[in-house]
């Protein structure tokens, strides 16, 4: 084959969409995956339904180092371009909740929409087909050795994603790969993923597997560096799952993104209720037992699993409760404050927060300031969207920023 004019590495969301806008710009585009099935995180995504974006993605709703860094990318291909691209194409979707788009039939319908989209810019896709090496070459472009021979490439795209799910493909080539062409990076850790405990510490709360509840969760991010002590409160409202192992639902693959080891969490399992206020009211006024009591703001089997947790009796009448008793359940359903032992790891993740330091990378374009002719898009880059659709707009967005680049 002819020298192509730019070669994006990961043919997953970003990768396929930045191909495909820059084959449609006129250039030459070849597509490498080592995967053999096509872009399976876009399939498994939103269960099955892939939720493409989100109606109020803003920069306020990632994370990274440099929480300015996604703007640009954002302001100049925002989610309602992409939405009236998934409109062209006849693909019917709906709102499931705060501006989450999610097709009404199926996340391979976003695939064939990409896949047409690279047809229409000419693109030439190599799957599977792995990249064994990366090195300059004397014309400022790139000297790739592949499965299918060495080939040259004045331009080159990384968007091979992040470490999440490595069973389908995920490696850390682009993490590696940046590392040793002198860019720093962001320590990649999980980020929306279910929160695990200590055996002996969550065995109390085991008999709550299942049950699920809107919550008030938060955390207290630390900011400064080392000997600072500055910290940033996030906090969100979403529906929290017990589970066997520790805390899921996405509460906690929210706030998972902004906790850090060693740090705690608070939950108030009955937000925008006083609970210390209606116990004590409960008390003059019912003659009913703790547990029902109780019962009336949680469910019957969580607050009895709550007060065995405790060690409180439930079935005390209401007015022989002791006030001190009745402050230490309001608190500990308020103001429940637990630390994590750790994550699902990488196999549960939905996504690599840090990656590629943004302070190596063009905010406008996405190319490497070391080398002007290589550029990371994607997961890769240290942006992390909130859970809802923001991970797929970041992909979009920083392809777009890459392509008009290019
Ligand atoms: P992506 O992971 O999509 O693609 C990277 C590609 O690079 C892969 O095809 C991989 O095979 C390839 N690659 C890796 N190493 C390579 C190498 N050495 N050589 C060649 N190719 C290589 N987000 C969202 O907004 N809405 C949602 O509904 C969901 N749902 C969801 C569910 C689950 C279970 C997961 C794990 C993740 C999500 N996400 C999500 C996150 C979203 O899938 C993710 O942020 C994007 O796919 C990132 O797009 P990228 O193109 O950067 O990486």
């Amino acid at each position: 084959m002819t020298t192509p004019d730019v070669m994006v590495i990961g043919a997953g969301a970003a990768g396929l969409f930045c191909a495909a806008q820059a084959g449609q710009l006129g250039l030459k585009v070849v597509l490498i995956d080592h995967a053999p099935k096509l872009a399976e995180k876009i399939r498994i995504s939103g269960g099955g339904r892939c939720n493409f974006t989100n109606r109020e993605a803003t920069p306020a709703n990632y994370v990274s180092e440099n929480p300015h860094f996604a703007r640009s990318a954002l302001a100049r291909y925002p989610s309602s371009e992409f939405i009236a691209l998934v409109q062209r194409y006849g693909i019917a979707f709906h709102e499931k909740h705060k501006g989450q788009l999610f097709c009404d039939d199926s996340a391979e319908q976003i695939i064939r929409m990409l896949l047409t989209e690279c047809e229409r810019g000419g693109v030439e896709r190599w799957q599977p087909c792995s990249v064994s090496d990366v090195q300059s070459d004397e014309a400022g472009g790139w000297r790739l050795q592949t499965d299918r021979g060495v080939v040259h490439t004045p331009q080159l795209v990384i968007a091979t994603g992040g470490l999440p799910v490595p069973k389908i493909g995920a490696t850390d080539f682009g993490l590696k790969l940046a590392e040793r062409l002198g860019h720093r990076l962001v320590a990649p850790r999980t980020a929306l993923v279910p929160l695990t405990f200590a055996a002996n510490d969550w065995a109390p709360f085991v008999p709550m597997a299942g049950i699920a509840m809107p919550v008030c969760i938060s955390t207290r991010t630390p900011t400064g560096g080392k000997g600072k002590k500055a910290f940033v409160e996030t906090q969100f409202f979403e529906d929290l799952l017990f589970t066997h192992r520790g805390l899921s639902g996405p509460a906690v693959l929210q706030i998972s993104s902004f906790w850090r080891p060693g740090h705690a969490i608070t939950i108030d399992l009955l937000p925008g209720t006083d609970v210390l206020e209606h116990l004590l009211k409960a008390k003059q006024q019912s003659r009913r037992h703790l547990g029902n009591e109780l019962a009336g703001l949680l469910t019957q089997r969580l607050a009895d699993a709550w007060l065995q947790m405790l060690g409180v009796d439930g079935t005390q009448a209401m007015p022989q409760v002791p006030d001190a008793q009745l402050r230490r359940i309001a608190e500990s359903l308020q103001a429940w404050s637990l630390t994590p032992a750790g994550t699902e790891g990488w196999n549960k993740a939905e996504v690599m927060a840090g990656g590629v330091d943004t302070r190596d990378l063009s905010s406008q374009t996405m190319a490497s300031k070391h080398h002007p002719s290589l550029y990371f898009i994607g997961e890769v880059v240290d942006v992390t969207g909130w859970l809802g659709g923001y991970n797929f707009q970041w992909a979009w967005a920083s392809a777009v920023a890459c392509a008009q680049a290019l």
